[in-house]
């Protein structure tokens, strides 16, 4: 089986939420699941609900490679922190998770292009990380206005960078869309050739209901076909 990079149009798009929805609905077929936030920043409430979503119990230090204080760029945050990012690091930590589990689910940090080492035009991305580590991609996008734009310009850099874009799934469907939320799932298919995996409904409840919703909303299936 194959891992999974879970990417995003934006930061807070809901990629957190989604790859832990994939990854309870994956459990519920039986297959072990770990995950992985290579470089977080600003707190651990990514990687708690992964290991939670997940029921993973590996240890921090392959989960989450680099922890960072401020919610900022891990290149930013590299630098102001004096801790200098090692890829190596983070590839060992994925192949460790890998030999582990059935399948890894991996977030990314903010969207594709954000910077992990800064070095002028030579920077090193999410995209470059996602080239590396060779995984699969979803792009996790907002249901509303403005994301036909952010939706193809990342599928745009992923393709250029030869990423395997799998698909898109859109996030926060509210329960009275709007005329460009009605139609912007089968624009973004249309014009970008990328299928729309699920919609992922907007949930206005907390606590474990909160997960559940939104599970019964990913279609595993399709989810199955791409780490097959
Ligand atoms: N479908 C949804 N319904 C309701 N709230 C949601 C939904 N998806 C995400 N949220 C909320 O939106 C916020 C951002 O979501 P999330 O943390 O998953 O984004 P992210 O892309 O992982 O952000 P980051 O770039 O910080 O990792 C969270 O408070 C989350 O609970
Ligand atoms: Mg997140």
């Amino acid at each position: 089986m194959k891992s999974l990079f879970v990417t995003g149009t934006d930061t807070s798009v809901g990629k957190t939420v989604v790859a832990a929805a994939i990854a309870s609905a994956l459990k519920s077929r039986d297959i072990d699941v770990g995950v992985m936030k290579p470089l977080q920043s600003g707190g651990d409430e990514d990687v708690n609900f992964l290991l939670k979503a997940s029921g993973a119990k590996d240890e921090l230090s392959l989960v989450v490679p680099y922890n960072f204080k401020d919610p900022i760029a891990p290149s930013l945050a590299a630098r102001l922190e004096s801790v200098p990012i090692d890829i190596e690091k983070i590839k060992d930590a994925y192949s460790a998770l890998a030999a582990r589990h059935d399948v890894v689910i991996v977030e990314g940090s903010g969207g594709i292009m954000v910077p992990i080492i800064e070095k002028g035009l030579d920077s090193y991305l999410v995209s470059n990380l996602i080239v590396e580590l060779s995984l699969p991609t979803v792009i996790v996008a907002r249901a509303g206005l403005g994301t036909i734009n952010h939706t193809l310009l990342t599928i745009d850099h992923a393709k250029k960078k030869g990423i395997d874009v799998a698909g898109v799934i859109i996030n926060g469907y509210p329960d009275e869309p709007s005329l460009a939320e009605k139609h912007n799932a089968a624009m973004i298919e249309n014009l970008s050739g990328i299928p729309v995996l699920s919609i992922l409904p907007f949930v206005n409840v907390a606590g474990a209901k909160f997960l559940e919703k939104v599970v019964s909303a990913v279609d595993v299936d399709r989810v199955m076909k791409i780490i097959d």
